[in-house]
């Protein structure tokens, strides 16, 4: 199938291309760059294969998608830090929403019928019970989640109007890092737990900061569904067998089980050899105690799930990818 992946020179992207090539499709990417990288998309679909352009410019989405033949969307493009969000609510609405809007309307104009998209477990706010169901009230706690619920509706609006076919994936944590080591996570800067605490063992930084250990949780810190990157891309090929006309079907990719900050520490600790020295600090604004999904709508109808199932082997690659390329793509 000829394939168009927004977004494909980040870090979910950039894998879920890699497994679509793997799968013998055509791959293009659309991207701005702003927080993707070059150097991504040539180790998985090449430059020839790139547009770096906004995906505001509506024009030139419809363009792409008309003289490449494409015929599935997969729409990753988007903000998505929790912090950030607060505290540039604007820029998230334009980004997420206004953007995802913008590719309506050129799948619109270039007749493609079929979207798979990236949502998050941010649409759920903090539920009162585990594990989340997609059929949990949406109720978002940060401008982030409110994006992505928007683009939700949105969504559901142009299939009620249209032959459109959806489906929406609500990511949980994704972690971990491609096994051969040159595809991972790099972002500027970096807020993301896994990330942090190897840097620490990297000796980038000096230790860990412990966002809050007073949580309702067993040991008092959060705890959270860290889903491997590639199990992720591989979830975005399951759901292309059942898109359906008319229709946004949602699904979790989880792992359906919670881990600690403290146990990510440890399996950082184990796999990396280091010490890695961390303080308690205050709560993070805006963290739910706990966050995991129950999965069984993508194991039983995207025939979905995770090959990474413990946190040790999730952290396994991640370090390959951090302690081989320490400043991440600018490495070489
Ligand atoms: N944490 C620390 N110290 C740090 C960084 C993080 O203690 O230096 C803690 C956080 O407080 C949280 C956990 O580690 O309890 C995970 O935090 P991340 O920042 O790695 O991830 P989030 O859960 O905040 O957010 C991620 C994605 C969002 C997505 C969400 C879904 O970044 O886009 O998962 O659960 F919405």
């Amino acid at each position: 199938m000829n394939i168009l992946i927004t977004g494909g020179a980040g870090y979910i992207g950039s894998h879920t291309a890699r497994a679509l090539l793997e799968q013998g499709h055509k791959v293009c990417v659309f991207d701005n760059l702003s927080r993707g990288h070059k150097e991504a998309v040539q180790r998985t679909v090449g430059l020839e294969q790139l547009t770096i352009a906004s995906l505001h410019d509506t024009d030139r989405l419809t363009q792409v998608l008309l003289s490449e033949g494409i015929e599935l969307v997969i729409h990753l493009a988007a903000f998505a830090l929790v912090g950030e969000s607060q505290t540039r609510p604007e820029m998230y609405f334009r980004n997420n929403v206004l953007g995802s809007q913008s590719l309506l309307s050129a799948m619109n104009q270039a007749n493609v019928h079929k979207l798979i998209v990236s949502s998050t477990t941010a649409v759920y706010g903090t539920p009162r019970q585990m594990p989340i169901t997609e059929s949990f009230e949406r109720a978002p706690v940060n401008q982030y989640g409110r994006t992505k619920l928007e683009m939700e509706l949105s969504l559901e609006h142009a299939v009620s109007q249209s032959d459109l076919a959806v489906v929406a994936l609500r990511y949980f944590n994704a972690a971990g890092a491609h096994p051969n080591g040159d595809l991972g996570e790099d972002h500027h800067p970096e807020t993301h737990l896994i990330p942090i605490t190897l840097q620490v063992a990297l000796g980038q930084r000096e230790q860990l900061e412990i966002f809050g250990d007073d949580y309702a949780t067993p040991d008092g810190t959060c705890v959270r569904d860290y889903v491997h990157v590639c199990d992720l891309a591989s979830a975005h090929i399951c759901a292309m067998d059942v898109l359906s006309s008319g229709k946004v079907q949602y699904f979790n990719i989880g792992t359906g089980a919670g881990t600690s900050v403290s146990e990510v520490l440890d399996a950082c600790r184990k796999v990396s050899g280091h010490p890695i020295p961390s303080v308690a600090g205050i709560r993070r604004s805006g963290d739910p105690d706990i966050l995991y999904a129950d999965n069984s709508k993508a194991v039983s109808e995207l025939k979905w799930s995770p090959k990474y199932t413990s946190i040790e082997q999730i952290v396994e690659t991640a370090w390959k990818w951090h302690s081989e390329s320490p400043s991440g793509y600018r490495s070489g």
